[in-house]
Parts: structure tokens; sequence; C-alpha cells
């Protein structure tokens, strides 16, 4: 009789693996966390980064799906170039040159959202222990892609003017920083926008020292009210890298957006997107394409404006009328959000929580600061929720306020 041979059980742990240590030491991003909680039933949540869902042109990129599939066939379905697809190349190239900066297709590269476009440039310049500038505050998706990199940050602060480039010069020298990292439109997350003099300066010192300017610039061209200023790739050419990204102007779900930098840059930019993910997703690289060349765009662009200014303006409306006094907050010209301060012994973290009970959410600023010092703090996004929903929410979140206002 043949013996039967049992396996001894093993049990696989893989919550044990021995995982990178620096990857063991990020956080999870809060941001996520505190969007988990605000989608619970009846909270209305002034929490997200999301463009409003209802202005997605469906139609149109429907249209512009079937006529791509028609004319490219199983191009549209196939690996494609690096560096993006030489029609959508071009016609973001045609674009920016447009909007004020003289660009060729060679200066433009395509990436997987503009996240990609920001951990690209902390690949392509960052060792661990590198330092960076940033604005303090600065967007919360680009602390975690630099944080992957062991990146530390010399923090310059802001004021109604955008950086205080003033502080700039001060911290290239002692901290030797690899490149200036902004969001000089309407910030993610104060809506604060960089003043055209501050922009001539802050290219000047960094031109000086050779340090790269790294413009994040999604929410550029959604500006409302203000007077339009020249971009800082606008001001610098060649001094600048700018992102650039259909996510706020069409739709984020595409993850489609853009490198814009000099010619010179352009094989180290392309040596690390190879290395991160061979190239953006074709197909929608070929939609936007369709959808830009069918003359879409500028007109969408308009639509979402006049949508996202009426928000904006009621917001306001409503906390000037309702909120509490003592505290301030951001009237942004343009972009999603505003930024609100509290007095300065309260603390919007902790109210997070009462926020919720309220049915009322937002994003606490600490995460926002690269040393996570900030209490009083908090982001508002105007664009997401409907009118009545902004009336409603800001009133129980005023109330909130006026109860745990410190005596
Ligand atoms: C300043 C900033 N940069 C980059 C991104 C990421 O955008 P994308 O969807 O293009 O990756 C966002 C998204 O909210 C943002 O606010």
């Amino acid at each position: 009789m043949s013996k039967v041979h049992t396996t001894p059980e093993i049990k696989i742990m893989p919550e044990k693996w021995n995982y990178a240590p620096h990857v063991l030491r990020l956080e999870n991003s809060i941001i996520r966390e505190i969007l988990k909680i605000s989608s619970k039933p009846g909270v209305i949540s002034f929490a997200g980064g999301l463009p409003a869902p209802e202005m997605f042109p469906l139609e149109d990129l429907k249209q512009s799906a079937v006529e791509m599939i028609d004319e490219f066939g199983s191009d549209s379905m196939q690996y494609s170039l690096s560096m993006g697809i030489s029609h959508l190349r071009k016609v973001v190239a045609e674009r920016e040159t447009r909007l004020g900066s003289p660009t060729k297709m060679e200066n433009i590269l395509i990436t997987t959202g503009s996240q990609q476009g920001i951990d690209l440039c902390a690949r392509a310049f960052i060792d661990p222990g590198d330092y960076i500038i940033t604005e303090y505050p600065t967007y919360v998706g680009a602390l975690q892609a630099f944080n992957f990199y062991q990146t530390r940050y010399a923090s310059v602060e802001m004021d109604e003017n955008g950086m205080i480039v003033e502080q700039v010069e001060k911290a290239i020298k002692k901290y030797k920083p690899k490149f200036i990292y902004t969001v000089s439109n309407f910030q993610n997350p104060t809506g604060i926008t960089m003043s055209e003099e501050r922009r001539r300066t802050l290219v000047e010192i960094a031109s000086k020292y050779n340090i790269p300017i790294v413009d994040d610039n999604p929410y550029g061209e959604i500006r409302f009210t203000g007077k339009a200023m020249p971009s800082l790739k606008d001001i610098g050419g060649e001094a600048v890298i700018s992102l650039g990204t259909f996510s706020k102007i069409l739709a984020p779900g595409l993850r489609i957006a853009w490198i814009n930098a000099s010619e010179k840059a352009m094989p180290i930019f392309e040596r690390v997107k190879q290395c991160a993910d061979l190239n953006a997703n074709t197909f929608t690289q070929y939609m936007i394409y369709g959808y830009m060349r069918n003359g879409k765009l500028d007109g969408h662009i308009e639509t979402i404006k006049n949508n996202y200014a009426t928000k904006k303006d009621l917001m306001l409306r409503e906390m000037a009328n309702n909120f509490p006094k003592g505290i301030s907050w951001t009237k942004p010209e343009g972009g999603l959000f505003l930024w609100v301060t509290l007095p300065s012994d309260m603390s919007a973290k902790k109210l997070f929580d009462k926020a919720i009970e309220q049915k009322v959410a937002y994003v606490y600023g600490k995460p926002f600061y690269p040393d996570g010092n900030s209490e009083n703090t908090m982001r508002l996004n105007y664009c997401t929720a409907s009118m009545e929903m902004i009336s409603e929410g800001i009133k129980r979140l005023a109330k909130l306020l006026r109860d745990n206002m410190p005596r």
C-alpha cells in the first residue's frame, strides 16, 4: 500500500515580509482617511479635491472615443511612445504657446496625471536626504510623492501674494535645494495666487543659482475674476518645469497630464518616465486629442468657470453672513479651494469628529504642512457640492464654530 504524504501546514504571513524600511515609515494619506469618513450618508462634504462630476462632458468624450477608434484603430489600444502620442503633444504645445509660453512638441512629455509629473521630478532630482523648497503649506499629494524619496523640506512661508520669495535666497544658500516646488496659481490648499512681482523675483533668484522651479499648475486656467497674470513659465522660460493636467479642466479619470520643460532636460524625464510606466494611457491620450481637435476644450473651461465662480461666491456669502468673528479666510480668484484660519488656540483637527456628528466635512490643515505643525486651519472645496448643500453645509459649519469658539 502506498503511503499518503501530507504537507505540514505552512502559514504565509505577508504582513511580516521584509518590506523596505523607508516604505514602512510612509504614512497613509490622512486625506484619504478623511474622505472615507466624509462620504458617510447625509454628510455635506467640502473635503474632496474633486471637480464637479456633473461637469464632465460625457457625450463629447464618447463621440471622440468612437472617432478615435474609427480613425486610429488598433494603434489607439497599443503601447505608445514614452514621451506621449505626437498628436496630443502637438496640440498641447500649440495651446501652451497660445496661452503665453512659446512651446514646441519637443518640450512636452505626456504623464499619467500631474501626480506623476511630481513623481518624475522627484525621481529625476532627489537622492535620500536632499532638500527642496516648498510653500508652507503646500499640496499634500506632492508631499506624499516627495516623502517616498526621503526628501527634506526647506519651507517658505506665504502671505496673500503667495510664497514670500524674499526668503528663498537664504534657503538656497543654507540648504542647497534641488528645486523649488510651487503651486503658483490658486494654490491647493489655500487658493492663493503668487503676484506677478513675486514671480519675476522668484525666476531671478532661481536663475541666479541655476535651480529649476517646478510650477505645478492644475488651476491656472480656472480664473474667475481679477487680472490674468503671466505664468512662471511665460516669465522664466527654460528656468521653469511646468506641470499641466487635464484633470481639473476636463476629467481626472482620464489620467492625462504633461510636463513642459526645456528640450535639454527631456532625455532625463524620458528615462525616468520609462522606468515608471513605459507610457501614459494611449487611448485616453487619443480621446483628449480628438476632443481638442473638435474644438471643445475652451468652451468647456468657460462652463466650468461659470459654475465654480457661482458656487465660490455663494460659499463666501454664507461664510460672511454666518461665521463668528475671529475667523478669517481667503477669497480666491479661481481654482477649487479656499482656506480658513481659526483662532490660534483652536484645533480644526480636534473639531473634525464633532463636524462629522453635525454632518459636515472639511480637510483640516495639518497634513499640508511639511512639519505637520499647524492646528488651526482648514481647506474647503466649493466645487463639488450643489448650491443647496453649500448653503446648508456652511450653516452647519458656522454653528459648530460658534459653539466651539474659545471664550
Ligand atoms: C496642486 C496639485 N497638483 C497635482 C494634482 C494631481 O492632479 P492629477 O489628477 O493631474 O494627477 C492635484 C490634484 O488635486 C493638485 O491639486
